[in-house]
């Protein structure tokens, strides 16, 4: 039975980008909206390069204008700013991401507050984290950051209800841990938000009903952190040299918890890759199309 404890995000993901690829095409029959997405890479870095593609691929495959726009790492921080505000101004943009990291040069806080919360499609800027702090709803409901909302998705989609469940989510970060913490609060679980300097940290998630790894260490949780029959997340994506002595050079990502053990002790686990990783831009086509629905005075759909 060991292949039912697989939860299985790249075949959820397909789902969801089937749904949103339907969706989007009743928006443009219904009310003519086609939903933009503007992403913004600065620089050159390689692991940016690929994920920047893949955003603009799928964009494009669910029906969605994509607008891409790389600029050199030698860009100011005063340049960036000012095509942040030309397309918050674009009527046909309806979701901003600006690619992090930035260069030294720029500071991203600087960056992430002059985006239009309504087009903040990362869920990033201090209103839409303040609004899931807050759980607003309806028109002051927040764009949710998409790795967290993916998790959320999968977690629901296995679990059902979440209420009154251990929740540990490990790894503080603003990207994943801290919005993972608010969603897990909104369903009701009790929720621990362990990180480097918990003490004890097998203990404490050894109580978890739900463990969210998010730390970014490979294979760091054990077999025996885990709760007989508990549902892993598990958000890491590290890239490890495969096990040849070093000869070929070549890397394979593996994630934050040693899967194959945990295997033997979870409920449910994401593996990685095709786990958490291909949700997050599902997510972000979600984010787009909410954010496209809002603008437009449109009910967004559920998906
Ligand atoms: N870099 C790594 N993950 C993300 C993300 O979710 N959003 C943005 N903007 N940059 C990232």
């Amino acid at each position: 039975m060991a292949e039912g404890k697989i939860i299985d995000g790249k075949a959820f993901a397909a789902g969801l980008r089937e749904r949103i690829g339907r969706e989007t095409a009743r928006l443009k029959a219904e009310h003519d909206v086609i939903p933009g997405l503007a992403v913004v890479l600065v620089g050159e870095n390689p692991a940016s390069q690929v994920y920047v593609r893949n955003k603009a691929r799928q964009t494009a495959e669910a029906g969605m204008r994509s607008f891409e726009h790389k600029l050199p790492p030698e860009t100011g921080q005063d340049e960036l700013l000012a095509l942040v505000e030309k397309l918050n101004n674009d009527p046909a943009v309806n979701g901003i991401l600006v690619q992090l990291p930035l260069p030294d040069q720029i500071s991203e806080q600087a960056v992430i507050d002059a985006i239009d919360p309504d087009k903040d499609v990362d869920g990033f800027h201090i209103l839409n984290v303040g609004r899931l702090s807050t759980g607003g709803t309806g028109a002051s409901a927040p764009l949710v950051p998409c790795t967290p909302l993916g998790c959320m998705m999968m977690l629901k989609d296995r679990l059902g209800s979440l209420s009154g469940l251990n929740a540990v989510v490990i790894g503080r970060s603003n990207i994943v841990g801290k919005p993972m913490a608010q969603l897990l609060i909104k369903e009701s679980c009790t929720v621990t938000v362990a990180h480097s300097r918990t003490r004890d940290l097998p203990a404490v998630a050894r109580g978890a009903d739900i463990l969210v790894a998010a730390v970014g260490r490979p294979g760091m949780i054990k077999a025996d952190w885990i709760k007989p029959g508990a549902t892993v997340i598990d958000v890491g994506i590290n890239r490890v040299p495969v096990e040849d002595g070093g000869e070929s050079g070549k890397t394979r990502i593996v994630g934050d918890v040693d899967t194959q053990a945990a295997m033997a002790v979870a409920g449910a686990i994401t593996p990685v890759p095709g786990g958490v990783g291909p949700m997050t831009i599902a997510c972000l086509l979600a984010n787009t199309l909410t954010a496209a629905c809002r603008q437009e005075g449109i009910e967004p759909p559920a998906l």
